[in-house]
């Protein structure tokens, strides 16, 4: 499974952001930002962006952060960090090759951990995901921060159908038009609408051990942004 996801990624990088912006109306670039922000604390020395793609939430964190905070962005997919590594920012940033299966840091490493549009990836069943989370988990120090921010889904019944429709009708055809990747964008709209509700995920990510998760809805449940404390 995740030999596929990395195959689909593999060939995604040139277009990957401009899809994101178009189909989401510029939205995700509010989300991220926005998640960046509620994640930035005044303190620590170390921040890691997991599954960080094309660096977009590592760049913002660089922005925020205070120059002595080393910034990680990790991520399994060559080609992937490969385009993140060309952004302005990218000077500031340490790209690591890593899978969040198996993270290559010491227990109690880092002060944030954050990751974006991509716990639905490594979703392949819950037990699976609650590793992750808890492989996150092991390598904060004690107090550290996770900041999550996923698709998720909105309580309205109708808002909710809307958002599937929205995402079988537009986001599979254009993202696959546009990109050329027939597998990426059929994996992608597969996978928004099996994901948790907000709720639900909180559950989750108490169940890997973390404490105080709270959680922010964006556009009526479309997004959520989930905070966490080790
Ligand atoms: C949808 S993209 C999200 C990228 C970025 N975080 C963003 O906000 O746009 C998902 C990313 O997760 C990465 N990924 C998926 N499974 C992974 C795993 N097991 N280990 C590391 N990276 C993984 C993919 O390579 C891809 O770059």
């Amino acid at each position: 499974m995740s030999k596929g996801i990395q195959k689909i990624f593999s060939k995604v990088p040139n277009t990957y952001e401009l899809i994101n912006h178009i189909l989401t109306f510029g939205l995700d670039i509010l989300w991220r930002k926005r998640a960046a922000k509620l994640a930035v604390t005044e303190n620590g020395s170390h921040w890691i962006d997991i599954c960080t793609g094309t660096g977009e939430m590592a760049a913002y964190l660089r922005r925020l952060a205070q120059k002595k905070i080393m910034i990680i962005a990790a991520d399994f997919s060559l080609p992937m960090i490969r385009k993140g590594t060309q952004k302005q920012e990218a000077g500031q940033i340490a790209f690591v090759l890593a899978d969040v299966r198996a993270l290559p840091f010491n227990d109690r490493t880092f002060d944030l951990v954050t990751i974006s549009f991509a716990t639905r990836n490594i979703n392949i069943n819950r037990d699976a995901l609650i590793q992750c989370l808890s492989e996150f988990h092991r390598i904060l120090k004690p107090a550290g921060r996770f900041v999550n921010l996923e698709t998720s889904q909105p309580s309205s019944l109708v808002m909710r159908r809307f958002f599937h429709k929205y995402v079988e009708l537009f986001v599979k055809p254009i993202g696959q038009f546009l990109s050329g990747s027939r597998a990426g964008y059929a994996y992608l709209s597969h996978t928004i609408p099996r994901f948790y509700t907000a709720d639900e995920f909180a559950d989750i990510i108490y169940q890997a051990g973390f404490e105080e998760v709270t959680f922010n809805h964006m556009l009526q449940g479309i997004a959520a942004i989930h905070k966490a404390v080790k």
